[in-house]
């Protein structure tokens, strides 16, 4: 079978060296062993993002922690803040287990907006909030800091924040930028396979958790929480994936994950020039472009399909469009182990195809 390299926003190209950590010998996950090891990553994940909160370890999809966030969080309503596709599955899980929600949205392709948030909390009632860090249907990152700040300001209500294609991908700073719940996946910009979500969840967060009834078990927020001050999961982990989580952020961290993020930002760097220079960005303000992800103008004409059949027949895989961008734009993931000269190849092949004008054969 060819190897085809992976430049889809997740999942994302595993180092060799992270899939050796799935191939180690497995320990139960009561006792000693496993409580170093849940220390080391949870250790890992608050340097990483500069906190001290609970750290929550799932073996499921960065989804169920979206819902678990909202079944413990939500006690009234909920503000959902949407930028794209990502945003609007906040809204739809709210309303999948029976939470009113109120949604404010951007045309996708642009970023929240502080200000703008700020008068609605003010407006509306709200207890919780929730939002999409890094959107990754349009290739948006959201200002953390600023739409922190605001929600600050409403010490009644507990901000979610979907991180799952940020966390990793940029730097991260909680202590300054406090979310009640800040979660992500594994398979984006860390680097390992699909399976493990993560969240850091704040004293507020546990606290609103212990007031709600109906929290469910294996989604409920106390129970993840409580087991995480033990250095236990409440049910078998993925134990693999752990290890390689740990594994993954010793190596971020021997720089303070600084290496790892000029990685990423020079792969879309090279991306964004040599989009701007054939079809064209969806996201033109370099203040909130995505260092993880870049969704690109699509003509008419490109067929994506046979672009990636193209592609794939040379060793490369790219992203088509999301949701209601699918017809008009193509995305290419910088996430994962693939490097600069990767890229560089991925992007002389794309123009290959479409010098050669190999779609229509
Ligand atoms: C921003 C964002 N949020 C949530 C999800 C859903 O994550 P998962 O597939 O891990 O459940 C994704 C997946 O691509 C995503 O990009």
């Amino acid at each position: 079978m060819t190897k085809t390299t992976l430049f889809t926003p997740g999942p994302v190209e595993v180092p060799p060296h992270v899939w050796e950590a799935f191939t180690r010998p497995l320990f139960p996950h009561r006792g000693d062993a496993m409580h170093a090891l849940i220390s080391r990553a949870e250790d890992g994940l608050r340097r990483l993002l500069h906190t001290d909160q609970t750290v929550v370890l799932l073996t499921a999809s960065g989804t169920a922690l979206m819902e678990a966030a909202l079944r413990s969080c939500v006690r009234n309503k909920l503000l959902v803040y949407s930028i794209g596709a990502f945003g609007d599955r906040w809204a739809e899980l709210a309303r999948d287990n029976g939470l009113t929600v109120d949604t404010i949205s951007e045309t996708w392709g642009h970023a929240a907006r502080p200000e703008r948030l700020r008068d609605v909390l003010r407006r509306g009632n709200y207890d919780t909030v929730a939002y999409t860090h890094n959107e990754t249907s349009t290739g948006v990152l959201n200002p953390l800091p600023e739409l922190a700040a605001v929600c600050n300001d409403f010490p009644e209500v507990i901000s979610l924040v979907d991180g799952v294609s940020a966390l990793g991908g940029v730097p991260i700073n909680l202590s300054r930028s406090p979310a009640d719940i800040y979660l992500a996946s594994s398979q984006k910009a860390l680097a390992l396979p699909p399976g493990l979500a993560m969240g850091i969840v704040s004293d507020r967060a546990r606290e609103r958790a212990r007031t709600l009834l109906n929290r469910g078990y294996y989604l409920d927020i106390d129970t993840l929480c409580q087991y995480a001050d033990k250095r236990e999961t409440h049910t078998t982990p993925s134990i693999p994936h752990i290890s390689a989580l740990a594994a993954v952020l010793k190596d971020i961290l021997v720089d303070g994950g600084q290496a790892h993020y000029t990685g990423l930002r020079q792969k879309s760097k090279r991306v964004r020039e040599w989009a701007n220079d054939r079809t064209g960005l969806l996201v033109t303000d370099e203040t909130i472009a995505s260092p993880t992800v870049t969704a690109i103008r699509k003509p008419e004409t490109l067929d994506i399909t046979a672009l990636n059949g193209y592609l794939t027949e040379r060793g490369f895989l790219i992203a088509s469009g999301y949701g209601q961008l699918k017809p008009t734009t193509f995305r290419i993931g910088h996430m994962g182990n693939i490097s600069l000269h990767e890229t560089r190849r991925l992007l002389s092949c794309i123009d290959q195809f479409t010098t050669n004008d190999r779609q229509d054969q």
